[in-house]
């Protein structure tokens, strides 16, 4: 008796969970939402997130390469935030140059479906805090 009132329960949860796992799950306001290749599940961290993934761009961008400086230093919040676009952020040029496009002097770092671009795009999307 108890199992047949615990399924339809569990079953449920299994449905609810499911569609609100990600919130940063915009569904159809997202360009790439049929893009599921690197699911971000949480509340995005500047230092701890963004930071990390952008530490290689430091190798050339240190010395200001293309005239955007980035150390990776103290002053990381203020350079990325030259380069992003809040309103669209796939079309941030810090995205655009770390996917290799425009002919970014770089090259390609990562894919538009990689859980890198995602996490970035989660983290523009979500209000670009220094957080
Ligand atoms: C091997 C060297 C090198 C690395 C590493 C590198 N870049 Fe660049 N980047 C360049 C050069 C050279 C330019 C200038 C030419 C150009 O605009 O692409 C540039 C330009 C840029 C610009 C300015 C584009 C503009 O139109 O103003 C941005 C933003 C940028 N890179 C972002 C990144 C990001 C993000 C990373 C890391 C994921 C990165 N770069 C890694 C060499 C590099």
């Amino acid at each position: 008796m108890k199992a047949r009132l615990l399924i339809p329960i569990l079953a449920m949860f299994v449905v609810v969970g499911c569609g609100t796992d990600n919130p940063f799950d915009r569904g159809a306001d997202l360009p790439n939402s049929g893009d599921t290749g690197g699911e971000v599940t949480g509340p995005v961290s500047f230092a701890n997130d963004v930071m990390p993934i952008l530490q290689v761009c430091a190798s050339c961008h240190s010395g200001g390469a293309g005239g955007w400086i980035y150390t990776g230093g103290v002053e990381s919040y203020a350079s990325v935030s030259e380069v992003i676009n809040q309103s669209s952020p796939e079309e941030s040029e810090l995205l655009v140059a770390a996917i290799g496009g425009d002919g970014h002097g770089g090259g390609a770092f990562f894919t538009a479906g990689s859980s890198e671009y995602q996490t970035i795009v989660a983290w523009i999307a979500s209000g670009a805090e220094d957080n």
